[in-house]
């Protein structure tokens, strides 16, 4: 693997303002020398803090979601502008949560995904199966249509910037990963889609990452398979020691 890997926390709706600047106050001495970079998407509230203790450390601060119109009547959104404006470099797009506990389908993540490469966010777009799909042998029905209406009318130019992510459903939060064989298998699968719908040269720069009960003991291994590029951490970002242990095994 040639290219530098990325560890993201998503840290989901936890954490205060000043929670948040205390963990990467106490974050950024800890990872100082490690390779992988390093992402952290806190909830809206503590991204402005976020991205004050971050100044001077090489931690870079997403966004969990967005909306994808740039302004309007809708109540309870945040814009892409308003999050670039801020100093906001990447966003979380179509994560399971969002798709299965707030159901937002292909074709508002895929506008979501245009958006946010137009107001200059690094999109991280987040695909994967449930526990029934892979039981009922669907897992690459899913994933290719969630691939291909996701980067619907993207150009190849956009789709350098663009960052994926593979997340089985069933391996969120439930202590269950996928074995590096697995994750490895379909990583590779979906090498294969990003060939198939842009070139190879897009497909061997673009990250991968693994996400869906990642912690300390299982990186390392996850980080030799060939496909993987990185990885993407919900429960075991929470804590700072845990955060850093990973993004330094990385
Ligand atoms: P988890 O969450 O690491 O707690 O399984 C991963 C995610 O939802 O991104």
């Amino acid at each position: 693997m040639d290219k530098k890997s990325i560890v993201a926390g998503n840290w989901k709706m936890n954490k205060t303002h000043k929670e948040a600047s205390e963990f990467i106050k106490n974050l950024a001495p800890l990872i100082q020398s490690a390779r992988a970079s390093a992402y952290i998407a806190p909830s809206f509230t503590a991204l402005h803090d976020s991205i004050t203790a971050a100044k001077d450390t090489n931690i870079i601060i997403g966004a969990q979601n967005m909306h994808d119109e740039t302004d309007g009547a809708f109540t309870g959104e945040i814009s892409g502008g308003m999050l670039k404006t801020l100093g906001i470099e990447f966003v979380i797009l179509g994560h399971s949560e969002r798709r299965h506990v707030f159901q937002e389908d292909n074709s508002f993540i895929n506008r979501k995904v245009i958006r946010a490469l137009k107001d200059g966010l690094q999109p991280i777009l987040c695909i994967g199966e449930t526990q029934k799909e892979r039981e009922e042998k669907k897992t690459e029905v899913v994933l290719e249509e969630q691939f291909f209406k996701g980067i619907q009318n993207i150009s190849k130019k956009d789709a350098s910037n663009i960052i994926l992510a593979y997340e089985p459903v069933w391996a969120i939060g439930t202590g269950k990963t996928a074995t590096s064989e697995i994750a490895e298998h379909t990583h590779s699968f979906i090498r294969k889609l990003i060939i198939k719908h842009f070139d190879k040269e897009i497909s061997k720069n673009m990250h991968i990452l693994y996400g869906g009960s990642v912690k300390p003991q299982n990186v390392e291994e996850l980080m030799q398979q060939e496909n993987i590029d990185g990885v993407l951490v919900g429960g075991a970002s929470l804590e700072y020691k845990s955060f850093a242990e990973i993004v330094n095994k990385a």
